[in-house]
């Protein structure tokens, strides 16, 4: 494992590379946006892929005993989750999950609460399913984000909230969410009659000093309103293989899953998936431990480099992910023009807080989950942007 390779990407129909150029308008940008990393994968991942595809015929496949096993014992492990087989249900992706889960316990023009700012898709997927959304901004206290009950629990009774999607860790403001601040939210939802959709496709990109929490493990009853999204995507950087996995305590919730990922077939996941997410789940841990320290070592790179050089940028320190949120206002640049501005001046391609909503307008989201070399140069583009303002 060398965190420090720089590894030519271009040309491999990558997203983050290949499609630069036409999100940020040129083609020397030094692409630093979506949640992809730019490390090689584990060994184990690798060997594994090559295995199948030297020993084996590429025809239709059903998930093994060992993959369920895998993810079983990953949760147990991991996030304190005793799971059964028949608690998992496999899927394409965390997208897609929250897809099934909208069709499966909303109905078109129900109303579905997000945070404000979330990730994107958030929005859009709701939204392309024709249900309403609403957005709770989040407060912004101690250079931090937290939730704001008395707005939620406003909306879930005046708004008739059906399902809340929560991003636990949070994108892009890196927040672990607190057990007090879980148990108030999981709390309102059950007073309110409202399914909690926990994606927690970044929980195992916590750093040392938090831990993640996810909401179905802290009360036996949170099982009838929790529905939880992982992955072994994001932490081992295969998001091209396309799996991930729902896990689901409660009978009901899970027929309903079931039933629509029945009509729309998206309970299978591909062969490469399934063999990918085991190798990574069952024999890449050394791998996630050597990112984790590289990735707290970047993360301190970067707040060491605003303190230094930029030391009124005001900035979230996260707590978990390998995103940075920093505040660009300063610049005094229209907010739907910073994403343009910085792959301009500073040629680097950032994703703009504009687009996670309103709250986070004036704020852009740095990717540092690179080797050193293209971080401290991503660093000095950004610097590069603010000077170019200050003169
Ligand atoms: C919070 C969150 N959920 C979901 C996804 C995407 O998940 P998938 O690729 O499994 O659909 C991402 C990707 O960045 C993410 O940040």
């Amino acid at each position: 494992m060398d965190f420090e390779k720089t590894i030519d990407r271009k040309q491999t129909s990558s997203v983050k590379w290949d499609r630069a150029e036409k999100i940020f308008g040129s083609s020397d940008v030094l692409p630093m946006w979506v949640a992809d990393m730019d490390f090689d994968n584990a060994r184990p991942i690798k060997d594994a892929l090559r295995k199948m595809i030297d020993d084996e015929v590429l025809g239709y496949t059903f998930p093994p005993d060992s993959l369920f096993t895998a993810i079983s014992n990953w949760q147990n492990t991991n996030h304190n989750m005793p799971t059964k087989r028949e608690n998992i249900l496999l899927s394409p992706g965390v997208l897609s999950s929250i897809a099934v889960a909208v069709q499966a316990f909303t109905d078109p023009g129900d109303s579905v609460l997000i945070h404000d700012p979330v990730y994107p898709p958030f929005f859009s997927m709701v939204n392309k399913n024709e249900r309403q959304v609403y957005r709770t901004p989040l407060n912004l206290e101690n250079g931090q984000y937290s939730m704001d009950f008395d707005d939620i629990e406003r909306q879930f009774k005046d708004e008739h909230i059906k399902m809340f999607v929560l991003s636990n860790p949070h994108n892009p403001g890196g927040r672990v969410w607190s057990e007090n601040e879980l148990i108030q939210l999981v709390e309102l939802c059950k007073k309110y009659s409202v399914i909690l959709i926990s994606d927690e496709i970044h929980s195992d990109l916590v750093y040392s000093e938090n831990t993640c929490v996810s909401p179905v493990t802290l009360d036996a009853s949170y099982k009838d309103w929790v529905i939880t999204l992982h992955s072994a995507t994001k932490t081992f950087n295969i998001a091209g293989v396309k799996t991930s996995f729902i896990l689901v305590f409660n009978e009901d919730l899970k027929e309903k899953l079931v039933k629509v990922q029945e009509e729309t077939e998206l309970d299978i996941v591909n062969t490469f998936g399934m063999r990918a997410t085991e190798a990574a789940l069952a024999e890449s841990s050394e791998w996630h431990v050597a990112l984790l320290e590289k990735l707290e070592a970047n993360r301190s790179i970067v707040t060491d480099f605003f303190d230094k050089e930029l030391s009124d940028v005001v900035y979230m320190v996260p707590e978990a992910t390998y995103l940075f949120w920093f505040d660009a206002s300063r610049l005094g640049v229209d907010n739907d023009k910073l994403r343009e501005t910085f792959a301009r001046i500073g040629k680097i391609g950032l994703n703009d807080g504009v687009s996670y909503g309103p709250s986070g307008k004036s704020y852009m989201r740095l990717n540092f989950a690179v080797p050193q070399s293209l971080l401290i140069d991503g660093l000095k583009r950004i610097k590069t942007v603010f000077d170019h303002y200050s003169k």
